[in-house]
């Protein structure tokens, strides 16, 4: 195995699935058994999942919304879709535990890196909820800051589409795909990988990006693997 300690970033939209809003069980199972699938190797998996499917906050501030009282709602939204990782998962067998960086305790652990390392060592899959706590961060930001405090050795980025590409693959038939890309002629070129608070974070902390096809079927095994899936952003 290749990487022993990953954090998943997914995204809350993807668990939409084909539907317009909300969780879509179909789609939620399939994530739920692609983890499970790393898990059995003995890969020790963190996850931190976005809340768009629910709520987005930048998009309430163009209704008017206040941007900080909209960031704590979609920072609320990822809570929800962190329990029904949850509990997708414990339906598996899968052994979870929720932390979450806003205090409810009737739902969930507070975060505690030092107890969400441990869970990770004695084969639970931790789930990070409500982003960093703070408005103004995007749940990539949170994910790798997380990645970074319990030292996970890459962060892998789940999406829609099979890499990074040259130019946008749905408006430009030239595009091709990069296998790997240094952070710096990520910058160079202005593609986007994830905002740049996220990426900055990712380059200073020299922790290795990997942007891969979350749909497609036994991709997260193989990347665990080592196999050559999606594109590797590094140093
Ligand atoms: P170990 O100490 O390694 O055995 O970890 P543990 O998570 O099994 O121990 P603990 O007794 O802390 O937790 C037991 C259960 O309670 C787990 O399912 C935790 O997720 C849950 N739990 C722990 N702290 C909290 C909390 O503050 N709020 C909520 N809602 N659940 C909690």
């Amino acid at each position: 195995m290749k990487y022993k300690r990953i954090l998943l970033k997914l995204s809350g939209e993807a668990l939409m699935g084909d539907k317009g809003f909300g969780i879509d069980q179909k789609r939620l199972m399939e994530y739920a058994n692609e983890i499970k699938s790393a898990y059995n190797k003995g890969c020790q998996i963190a996850i931190v999942i976005g809340g768009g499917n629910i709520f987005r906050g930048i998009q309430a501030e163009k209704g008017g919304m206040d941007r900080v009282h909209g960031d704590y709602m979609g920072m609320l939204a990822t809570v929800i879709n962190s329990m029904a990782i949850q509990s997708a998962l414990e339906g598996l067998g899968v052994q979870t535990r929720l932390q979450s960086a806003i205090k409810m305790e009737q739902i969930c652990e507070p975060f505690i890196r030092r107890k969400a390392v441990r869970h990770l060592e004695k084969g639970r899959v931790v789930i990070f909820g409500a982003g960093t706590g703070n408005p103004y961060f995007t749940t990539d930001t949170a994910a790798t800051l997380r990645a970074i405090e319990i030292e996970a050795s890459v962060i892998l980025k789940g999406t829609r589409v099979d890499g990074i590409y040259t130019a946008d693959p749905e408006k430009d038939r030239t595009a091709t795909k990069y296998n790997t890309i240094k952070f710096e002629e990520v910058y160079e070129k202005g593609l986007e990988v994830m905002d740049l608070t996220a990426f900055t974070l990712c380059k200073e902390n020299k922790l290795p990006i990997i942007v891969f096809d979350m749909n497609k079927q036994g991709n997260l095994l193989s990347l665990i693997e080592g196999e050559k899936v999606g594109t590797l952003v590094e140093v």
